[in-house]
């Protein structure tokens, strides 16, 4: 662990820009990742906080078959709507980059070459998963099949996504093609491949003998997990069309594998801010008193533990690494968020709907978040945690302070007096607050971190209901002095303890309170170290609602519109028999399908299904016997007009001459219903063709 180091290169996971985002990134990777660079910079650190949109790979091009338009246009699309939303949820990246940049495709050939040049891949003619039907390679997310692992039938071929396991794709237990659901076949092509297996020993000792203390259990457990069961070599390369071209001779129509070129794009986005900035990006990935981090999901930690450390390693100049934070899933209403089945809180939906509030969206993701365990997001939750902690506990402090403060004193922070035992041990626990909350960013226990931050708010409206200063006004006013005095510093406390979670409310608050306007603004340090953040004499501002209440109709229009959801999915999943075998047109007019009408209808004894009809065709009154007694009475359905089949050769059905069909269908409740045509003004006897 880098325990004192220089600066800090931080990086977020760059999203796949085949969708916006929503609230499981910026629960599991974004809101963590800001609030750590922005607590660094705070202390006045050197901080590289870098992200982008990863352009590449399968998803993009799944996304853009499905939707008709090219990759570069999905791209362009999602890469605009996901960098708005950072930006509106206050997620401070220094630079928010992308995969199709040019200096990201030039950053990453290069570090190709490099390992190519000094013989770091083994290049090697195999045999991969090919789709006939389709005419391409099939690798990664374009087939599916059964993990070797943990056999869950739907896992990708790079990786599953129940276990976790990365895999190669010919590792799959009966693989199927994600485009045309073809059985592949294997055909020969050669690709280059970086031997984890070399990096074996030196990830034992750098994972294993060198971080089993400080990193995350479930991301240790993960990284021993893997190489306890023995690494291999992974193909870096891809028969693909979209992606970065293979910069070697011999390598046409081949790209490089998404995750050997997106995790470049930290380096790629670090390059491009510090040319903006007219600084030297090369210590931020290559000084060893830099501290690199990684904030990502669980997904993801294989390629950041194993396979990017290994490439950078190989490369050799880099450094690896000191901690990759990730978090586990955030579900949704008990559910697990998805993209394609729209089961989930788009970022820029969320502010259409609640204008302003991205630090409330902030506040529950953090307290809610899956550092150890998957968690649940739910409206409910959303609702109480804004209006019973939020709103009752740190805008009803600040509240009472600002409006107490312009109401006995015209918004001057009053003289105080002699403290009294309350007031010292009041502001001796004030002072403590800084330490454990820095601690518990340090250790990556942002939930922690933030509870701590709210007990300074506990702790001031504690001290005001103590000492009421509302009742010793009348009696005692140099008492009022000092104890609002004490509130005011606590509230400005607040003002700058919350700016790493809730960057907008910190910054109101400290324009309420007049930061700007004192001689030195105050900072983390001067709260540990007692130092008076708003002097006697200081005057501040008007009052400003900093949260406000979360109304019950408001919460349940997102549990209407999330209810929508699963509605359209299950009439869109509902399962459809697949298409039977061509006929020819003979064939079709062989059927003699006719417009009839039921008159009578009765119960067949003794038979739960069984219905006797006698069905006017047209032709003549016949007798059918219909399975739809489960389903119709009788009497509802006498005078109904229906499609009879009526050459089919007669059957008996318990003893009764059954002479037709009629024809029928099914809701996805397993309901009948009767396929009658609109047939009004038509003729029993009419035929259907
Ligand atoms: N796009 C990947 C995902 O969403 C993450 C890529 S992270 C990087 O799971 F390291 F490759 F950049
Ligand atoms: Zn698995």
């Amino acid at each position: 662990m880098n325990l004192n180091p220089k600066r800090y290169t931080i990086t977020a996971a760059l999203p796949y820009t085949n969708g916006p985002v929503h609230i499981g990134h910026l629960a599991g990777v974004y809101v963590p990742a800001d609030i750590y660079a922005r607590y660094q910079r705070i202390q006045g650190k050197d901080v590289a906080f870098v992200c982008g949109s990863d352009e590449h790979g399968v998803p993009i091009t799944l996304k853009a078959k499905k939707e008709g338009i090219t990759p570069q246009q999905v791209v362009d699309k999602y890469h605009a709507i996901i960098k708005q939303s950072f930006q509106d949820f206050g997620i401070s990246f220094d630079n928010y980059s992308r995969t199709s940049a040019k200096i990201h495709h030039e950053t990453a050939s290069h570090f190709f070459r490099e390992l190519y040049e000094s013989g770091k891949f083994i290049e090697e003619i195999t045999e991969q998963l090919y789709d006939e039907e389709a005419g391409q390679f099939l690798a990664d997310r374009f087939v599916i099949g059964t993990c070797p692992k943990c056999g869950f039938e739907e896992s990708y071929g790079d990786q599953c996504e129940n276990c976790g396991t990365s895999h190669n794709a010919t590792d799959l237990i009966n693989p199927k093609s994600a485009i045309s659901g073809a059985t592949p076949t294997l055909k020969e092509t050669k690709h280059w491949f970086l031997p984890l297996d070399q990096y074996q020993n030196w990830l034992q000792e750098w994972i294993i003998k060198g971080h089993k203390k400080d990193w995350k259990t479930n991301v240790y457990g993960q990284c021993k997990s893997w190489i306890d069961d023995g690494l291999r070599p992974r193909a870096v390369t891809r028969d693909l069309d979209w992606g970065i071209p293979v910069p070697v001779e011999g390598a046409e129509g081949k790209v490089l594998y998404v995750w050997f070129d997106a995790p470049i794009g930290y380096i790629s986005a670090t390059k491009e801010w510090a040319k903006l900035k007219g600084k030297d990006w090369e210590p931020y990935w290559k000084s060893e008193d830099t501290k690199l981090l990684h904030f990502i999901g669980k997904d993801n930690i294989v390629f950041h533990c194993i396979i990017f450390p290994s490439m950078l390693k190989a490369e050799g100049s880099y450094v690896v690494p000191d901690n990759v934070p990730a978090n586990e899933f955030l579900n949704l209403e008990g559910n697990k968020i998805s993209t394609s089945k729209n089961w989930a809180v788009w970022l820029h939906e969320y502010l259409e709907e609640f204008p302003g509030q991205q630090d409330v969206l902030r506040y529950v993701l953090t307290a809610n978040a899956p550092e150890t365990k998957d968690n649940d997001f739910t409206w409910a939750d959303f609702q109480a945690r804004n209006n019973n902690e939020l709103v009752a506990i740190f805008g009803n402090f600040i509240n009472r302070v600002v409006v107490l403060t312009n109401k006995y004193y015209d918004g001057v922070v009053p003289k105080h007096s002699e403290f009294s035992e309350a007031d010292l041990q009041t502001l001796k626990e004030l002072q403590a607050y800084p330490d454990v909350i820095a601690s518990s960013i340090e250790r990556y226990r942002f939930r922690e971190a933030q509870m701590e931050l709210m007990n300074v708010a506990r702790l001031g409206n504690k001290y005001l209901a103590d000492e009421e200063p509302w009742k010793s006004i009348k009696t005692d006013e140099d008492r009022t002095k000092t104890v609002m005095y004490i509130a005011l510093q606590i509230a400005s406390a607040l003002a700058v303890l919350s700016e790493p979670f809730l960057p907008f409310t910190s910054e109101k608050l400290k324009r309420i309170l007049g930061h700007s306007q004192l001689d030195s603004e105050p900072i983390w340090n001067d709260i540990t170290l007692n130092t008076e953040l708003l002097p006697t004499g200081h005057t501040i501002g008007k009052g400003e609602l900093l949260f406000s209440k979360i109304e019950d109709q408001q919460i349940s229009k997102q549990l209407d519109k999330l209810q929508a959801s699963k509605k359209a999915n299950e009439a869109m999943n509902a399962t459809v028999t697949p298409q039977k075998d061509t006929i020819q047109f003979d064939d079709f007019t062989k059927l003699d399908m006719r417009v009839g009408t039921i008159i009578e209808a009765e119960k067949m004894p003794k038979a739960k299904k069984l219905l006797i009809l006698k069905v006017d065709t047209g032709i003549d009154v016949r007798t059918i016997v219909s399975g739809i007694a489960e389903n119709f009475t009788p009497e509802e359905i006498i005078g109904k007009k229906v499609t009879v089949l009526v050459n089919l050769a007669p059957r008996a059905l318990r003893g009764v001459d059954s002479e037709g069909m009629i024809l029928m269908t099914e809701t996805p409740e397993g309901n009948l219903v009767f396929v009658n045509p609109d047939t009004d003004g038509v003729n029993n006897g009419a035929t259907i063709n």
